[in-house]
C-alpha cells in the first residue's frame, strides 16, 4: 500500500458511514468506487443501480458488462483504471414492493460531490473519461450537451484533460444500427482517451528530461498507457 492507497482507504472508510443526504436511508451500500488509485484514467458514472446497490461496486451490472467489453478492446482492464460516480448511494423511488433506479436530484448531487472531488485529489488522474451526461455537467462544464460536446478534450480542475462519452446504459437501450454506432462511439472514446494519457506522459517525460533518454516505466502500472 502507498500513500494514495492508504488515503483513497480512509476515505472510503468515512464514505461507507454518510449520512449526508436521504439516499443513506435506502441504500443497502454505499458504492465508494474501484479500480487502480495509481491509474493515469478515472472512469465517472452518473450513480449506483440496483445491482451497484447490492454488491458495493460499480459497474457490475448490464451497463458495466458492456463497459468492461468495450475497455477490453483497448486492452484495458479493471486493473488499469479507477472506476466511480459522482453519487455513491443508488437513488430510487419505491412503489410498494417494487423499486426503480431514477436520476439523482440536485441536492443529492450536491450533498454528495465532495466525496467524488476528495477522490480525484487524491488520485490525480491525467485523463477522466466521464460516462454520460450527467457525469459531464460535474466533471467538464455545467451546460455541457452530449451532442455537440462528445469525444472532445477538455481542461478541468480535475485532471490534465477530460473526455465525455456515451453511457453505456444509454448503449443498451439503442437497437440495431444504433446500438452498433452508439457502441462503436464508446470504444473510440475509450481508445482516445488512453492515447490522451499516453500524449500528456510523453509531454511530462519530455519536460522533466530534456535529454532523449530511455526509461522502464514505473512498477505500479502494468506497462499500458
Ligand atoms: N450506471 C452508473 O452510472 N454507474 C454505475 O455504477 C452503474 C450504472
Amino acid at each position: 500500500m502507498n500513500l494514495i492507497d492508504e488515503r483513497l482507504e480512509e476515505l472510503k472508510s468515512k464514505a461507507l458511514a454518510c449520512s449526508d443526504c436521504p439516499l443513506a436511508q435506502t441504500r443497502t451500500n454505499v458504492v465508494f468506487g474501484e479500480g487502480n488509485p495509481n491509474t493515469p484514467l478515472v472512469l465517472v458514472g452518473e450513480g449506483p443501480g440496483a445491482n451497484e446497490d447490492a454488491t458495493g461496486r460499480p459497474f457490475v451490472g448490464r451497463a458495466g458488462q458492456l463497459l468492461d467489453q468495450c475497455l477490453a478492446e483497448n486492452r484495458i482492464t479493471r486493473k488499469h483504471v479507477y472506476i466511480c460516480n459522482v453519487v455513491k448511494c443508488r437513488a430510487c423511488i419505491i412503489e410498494g414492493r417494487s423499486v426503480k433506479n431514477r436520476p439523482p436530484r440536485q441536492e443529492e448531487v450536491s450533498a454528495c460531490y465532495h466525496w467524488l472531488k476528495e477522490q480525484l485529489e487524491i488520485i490525480k488522474p491525467l485523463v477522466i473519461l466521464s460516462l454520460g451526461a450527467p457525469a459531464s455537467n460535474i466533471i467538464i462544464h455545467k451546460d455541457f450537451k452530449m451532442t455537440r460536446e462528445r469525444g472532445i478534450f477538455f481542461p478541468t480542475q480535475y485532471a490534465e484533460s477530460a473526455i465525455a462519452a456515451l453511457h453505456p446504459a444509454y448503449v443498451l437501450r439503442q437497437h440495431g444500427a444504433e446500438f452498433e454506432a452508439a457502441r462503436a462511439s464508446l470504444v473510440a472514446d475509450i481508445a482516445a482517451a488512453r492515447r490522451k494519457v499516453m500524449e500528456i506522459k510523453k509531454e511530462l517525460a519530455e519536460k522533466a528530461a530534456p535529454q532523449p533518454e530511455i526509461k522502464p516505466a514505473p512498477p505500479q502500472e502494468l506497462n499500458l498507457f
